[in-house]
């Protein structure tokens, strides 16, 4: 049944009628969210975007009460009436319109609605896979709904705040040659030249780089950037960046900029001011103090190099371990709270790590226990945190690894501890990557960021002898332990793009195979140019202060990549694959791979 909307036309919407508007006429529209039956009267919150708006029906007109009484929850409805105040025991600060309730004197049923298969609350409770289902009653959560809302605030803020300082919006294709960001490419094939497919872009890299050496100067695009990798909670197949590029710009340039656009967003979307400049780690620093090169700075528990303490120990567990590479150790001061079983839970944290165990013991005034019974005096006190007990963790092996897995262990410790405070904002630059990585796989040297970012001068000379050792002028930006983005000053000279592309094992032909237009352009005048791209899905996670990007993004893929609305990925026709000309070759003959 539709009543139709004819001589009904909104005033308001559910979420901004106050005091002031006591005594007008009112008429709202929206769906039903609740309906409570109190005796004489019927009390209906009306929902829409902006918020709830009580509506009470009473037994005055009872035909009225009546057609209330029958309203079900999600029924699209409209409502003309008064704006009363509400009694002030009645009143509801929780709420933007708690102050009153619309008195009805009309109401029209604009739509029905089956019953849903979840009720629609803030922290919904229904399996995820249905929510997913029926996503567009998910939206209609106002948690979910506010974050939607915050994104479209945090993507004008960040257009408004690049554009004021000279940059333009310029979108790249879709539909690219493959890009070479690390992920596998989501291919599509051609029908006008068979056999040939189109990659999806990992990102607007090449094209960007190149709008650089066409002379825009100043770039930037929130593009939607298309990943064939496996899911969790901060990825997803579709991300969207905050993709930036500039010409004649160095480091300070890049992170000036980033620094005043993170400022500008979280003060224009949350009303948090964020400290800047930000610090900066570089990354071999992050890797020995926090273990990882993606640090939450939110808690201390920084990481100490004990190697030399262990080497005068009397454990030679320790001591043959850390022959592998070193000895590293955690400090917890305040530990005589600390439970056997906490330890356990951490025991089992660096173990599914990777490593064969934790060792560890307490120091409580000049006793010791556990592993560091083996330490002297001397050892001891650099170990003590405090004055309070302290438990020392130790992670003993080969280096990268060692401080990998205490890194781990930090972060679950002090979730453990409660020192990680909700709204707290802890930004840092990550610095000088390595600009190789070892593929132990392949036996090869690969880019450990992506090919086009500049060596640190005084480490070219290292480029064809030592690769490890050549530094990037790569740079990562992080938030509370998450990566957000990820940039470098790119390589425009073709001589040391040409040794690094030996390097990683591209001859100059597979090169050009591959990204000769890029090389190509950069023969026609390349500015030195830098930039950066945020991972714009996690900002507005962390500024929702939600623990995975699903919760920010209007349509989310699950884990397993598919979107379980509209049921894709799914089939395709036969025909459609012959006009294609792709002809499938699945596992076991079935029509699932
Ligand atoms: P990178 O690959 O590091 O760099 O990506 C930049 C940032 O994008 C976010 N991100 C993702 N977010 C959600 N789901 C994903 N699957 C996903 N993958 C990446 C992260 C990451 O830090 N072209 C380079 C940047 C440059 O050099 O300018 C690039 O894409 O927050």
């Amino acid at each position: 049944m539709s009543e139709g909307m004819k001589g009904f036309r909104r005033t308001h919407t559910c979420g901004e009628l106050g005091r002031q508007e006591v005594g007008k006429d009112v008429v709202l529209m929206g769906w039903v969210h609740r309906r409570r039956d109190h005796g004489g009267v019927i009390f209906i919150d009306i929902r829409d975007r902006e918020g709830l708006t009580q509506v009470v029906f009473k037994p005055d007109q009872p035909e009225l009460m009546e057609k209330a009484r029958n309203l079900k929850q999600e029924y699209v409805v409209a409502v003309k009436g008064v704006v009363d105040p509400r009694p002030p025991e009645m009143v509801n600060t929780d709420l933007k319109t708690g102050e009153i309730e619309v008195r009805a004197h009309e109401l029209r049923i604009l739509n029905e609605a089956r019953t849903p298969p979840f009720v629609i609350e803030d922290e919904a409770q229904a399996n995820e896979d249905l929510r997913f289902r029926y996503r567009y009653l998910d939206l209609r959560n106002r948690i979910l709904k506010e974050n939607i809302i915050r994104r479209h605030h945090a993507a004008q803020a960040v257009r408004q705040y690049l554009n004021k300082r000279g940059f333009l919006e310029i979108e790249t294709p879709l539909l690219v040659k493959r890009t070479p960001e690390g992920a596998r490419d989501f291919l599509v094939p051609s029908r006008l030249n068979p056999g040939k497919f189109y990659a999806l872009p990992q990102s607007p890299q090449l094209y960007k780089q190149i709008l650089m050496v066409a002379g825009f100067d100043r770039y930037y695009q929130l593009p939607r950037c298309l990943r064939d990798e496996d899911l969790r909670a901060d990825r997803q197949p579709e991300h969207t960046q905050i993709d930036i590029e500039m010409s004649f710009v160095e480091e300070e340039d890049v992170f000036a900029l980033v620094e005043g656009l993170m400022q500008h967003v979280f003060s224009e979307t949350i009303g948090v001011r964020v400290e800047i400049p930000f610090p900066r780690l570089t990354f071999a620093e992050s890797l020995s103090r926090y273990g990882t090169d993606k640090p939450d700075l939110r808690f201390g528990l920084e990481i100490s190099d004990i190697t030399s303490l262990v080497a005068q120990s009397e454990s030679d567990l320790l001591k043959n371990a850390a022959s592998k590479g070193g000895a590293f150790a955690i400090s917890v001061q305040g530990a005589s709270g600390i439970s056997r079983k906490t330890i356990e839970q951490l025991e089992a944290v660096a173990k599914k790590a990777g490593a064969p165990g934790l060792a560890w013991g307490k120091i409580s005034g000049d006793k010791a226990s556990g592993i560091l019974r083996y330490f002297g005096a001397e050892a001891l006190e650099k170990l003590r945190a405090g004055q309070d007990e302290t438990l020392v963790l130790i992670v003993a092996g080969e280096r990268v690894h060692s401080l990998k897995v205490l890194g781990q262990v930090r972060v679950e410790l002090a979730k453990i501890l409660g020192l990680i405070a909700g709204d707290d904002y802890r930004f840092v630059w990550i610095t000088e990557f390595p600009i190789f990585e070892w593929d132990e796989k392949e036996a090869r040297w690969a880019p450990a960021h992506h090919m086009f970012s500049m060596p640190f001068d005084e480490d070219l000379e290292f480029l064809e002898s030592d690769p490890g050792r050549v530094r990037g002028r790569i740079y990562d930006l992080v938030l509370n332990g998450v990566e957000l983005g990820s940039g470098s000053i790119r390589n425009h000279l073709r001589s040391i793009q040409e040794r690094v592309m030996r390097v990683i094992g591209l001859d100059r032909e597979e090169a050009y195979r591959r990204f000769g237009f890029l090389l190509e352009a950069f023969e026609y005048g390349a500015p030195p140019h830098g930039g950066i791209a945020l991972g714009f899905d996690r900002i507005v996670m962390l500024l929702s202060g939600r623990q995975t990007i699903r919760d920010v993004i209007a349509f989310p893929k699950t884990t397993s990549g598919t979107s379980l609305m509209d049921d894709c990925p799914s089939e395709v026709d036969e025909a459609d694959l012959k006009e294609l000309h792709i002809r499938l070759d699945l596992p076991d003959g079935g029509g699932k791979a």
